[in-house]
C-alpha cells in the first residue's frame, strides 16, 4: 500500500501531482468554462452573496488563508478566513447573504460540523471543500467540493492540503466566472497555469535529495523560524506546522513584514530561518521587500534556507541555502513552494527515529470539540 515507500507520508508527498490534477480532472472545458456539477447552489443566489467565510483547523486553515488571497483578488469579494472553533463563540455577522466555505480533508472535524451548523441556522450557503466522500460535514452542507486526492492515511496532511488549495482556486474561478470578475479569456489562462502544476510538483519532488541532506544535517536543531509574505505566509505556517508535528521540534511562522514588531528579538547566531520568496516576476515591490526581510534577519547571524524560483540569482548572496522551483504565478506558489517544507520535516523527523505517520497526541480526525 505505501508503493514501496518507507512510510505513507512520504508516499502521500509523491501522491501530490496526481492529487493536484485529480482535482483539476473534469471540471472545465477547453475554453475554460468551469462547471462544478457539486456545486447546488443556484447561481443567482450566488450572484448575490456578499461575504465570504471560509472556515477551517489546522493544515487547513492554511488552504484557507491562501483562498482569501485568490478569492479577493479574482472576485473582488471581501473574504475572511477563521477557525472553526473561534468562529462560533464570538457572535459572528453571518446572514442570507453570507458564503460560508468549509475546509476539511476528513469531513468529521466537529469544530467545523459545528460551525458550519451554526452558520446554516443563521441562513447562511454553505459549501464544503472535501476529501473524504459522504463524510458529515458534506453531507449537512448545501454544495460540496470534493477534493480528489485519494485516501490519506499519514495523520499529518499533505497532499490533502494541495488539493484543497486547488479546489479553492476552481471556487474562485467560478465564482469570478458567475459574476463576470474575470473574462473567460483570463479564467482560461489561469486554468492553464495550474495544469501545469501536476508536473511542477513532480520536478520539486524530484530534487528532493537536496532538501533532505539538509534535514539529516540539522537533527540537532531546537527550533527553526519560517517567514514569508502574501500567500507565503500561510505557505510558513504550514512549514512551521508539520515540523512541530513531525520531529517534536519548536517551530513559528512569521508574516515577514511583522519581524520588525518583535520576532526578529529570537534571531541569534546560527539560527535557522527558512524564507518562501514570491516569484521575481510579480506584482508590485513583494520580492525585494521579502530580500530585504532575508537581509536583516542574515545581519543578525541567521542561517537562511531560502525557498525561490529558478532563476531568481538575486536571494544566492543572502541563502546559505537555495532550494529552487519552477516558476508560477504568484497566487499559485503555493502548491510548489509547500513541498519542500514538507519534505524537510519529514526527512527530519524520520533522521530523529520518530513514525511520521502517527506522532505523537495526534488523531487523524478530530472528532471531538
Ligand atoms: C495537520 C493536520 C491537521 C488537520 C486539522 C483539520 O497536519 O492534519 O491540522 O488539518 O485537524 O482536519 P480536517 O481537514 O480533517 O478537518
Amino acid at each position: 500500500e505505501k508503493d514501496g515507500y518507507p512510510s505513507f507520508m512520504e508516499k502521500e508527498i509523491n501522491d501530490q501531482p496526481d492529487a493536484v490534477a485529480a482535482t483539476l480532472l473534469g471540471r472545465s472545458d477547453l475554453e475554460g468554462k468551469l462547471t462544478l456539477d457539486e456545486m447546488r447552489i443556484d447561481p443567482q443566489v450566488l450572484k448575490t452573496i456578499n461575504k465570504i467565510i471560509v472556515l477551517a483547523c489546522g493544515t487547513s486553515a492554511y488552504a484557507g488563508q491562501v483562498a482569501k488571497y485568490a478569492i479577493e483578488h479574482w472576485c473582488r469579494i471581501p473574504t475572511e478566513v477563521e477557525l472553526s472553533h473561534e468562529f462560533r463563540y464570538r457572535d459572528p455577522i453571518v446572514d442570507e447573504n453570507t458564503l460560508i466555505v468549509s475546509i476539511s480533508q476528513s469531513g468529521e472535524t466537529m469544530d467545523t460540523l459545528m460551525a458550519v451548523r451554526y452558520a446554516r441556522e443563521q441562513g447562511a450557503k454553505t459549501i464544503s471543500i472535501c476529501n473524504t466522500n459522504g463524510s458529515t460535514i458534506p453531507r449537512e452542507s448545501d454544495a460540496v467540493l470534493y477534493t480528489h486526492a485519494g485516501p490519506e492515511i499519514a495523520v499529518a496532511s499533505t497532499k490533502a492540503f494541495l488539493a484543497q488549495i486547488t479546489a479553492t482556486y476552481l471556487l474562485g474561478l467560478y465564482l469570478a466566472q458567475l459574476r463576470g470578475n474575470l473574462f473567460q479569456g483570463q479564467i482560461k489562462d489561469i486554468l492553464a497555469d495550474l495544469a501545469k502544476t501536476p508536473a511542477k510538483i513532480a520536478q520539486v519532488l524530484a530534487n528532493a535529495a537536496q532538501i533532505k541532506d539538509l534535514a539529516l544535517s540539522m537533527a540537532n536543531t531546537r527550533t527553526v523560524l519560517f517567514l514569508g509574505r502574501h500567500v507565503g505566509y500561510p505557505v510558513a505556517l504550514e512549514g512551521a506546522l508539520k515540523l512541530k508535528e513531525l520531529a517534536y521540534i519548536h517551530a513559528e511562522g512569521f508574516a515577514a513584514g511583522e519581524l520588525k514588531h518583535g520576532p526578529i528579538a529570537l534571531i541569534e547566531e546560527g539560527q535557522p530561518v527558512f524564507v518562501v520568496v514570491p516569484s521575481p516576476r510579480g506584482r508590485d515591490s513583494l520580492h525585494a521587500k521579502v530580500v530585504s526581510n532575508i537581509q536583516e534577519v542574515r545581519a543578525r547571524g541567521a542561517m537562511t534556507i531560502v525557498i525561490a524560483e529558478e532563476g531568481d540569482e538575486s536571494v544566492r548572496e543572502h541563502a546559505e541555502h537555495v532550494f529552487y522551483i519552477p516558476e508560477t504565478t504568484t497566487l499559485l506558489a503555493p502548491l510548489l513552494t509547500t513541498v519542500p517544507l514538507q519534505i524537510f520535516a519529514c526527512a527530519l523527523a524520520t533522521a530523529k527515529g520518530y513514525d511520521v505517520d502517527q506522532p505523537r497526541n495526534l488523531a487523524k480526525s478530530v472528532t471531538v470539540e
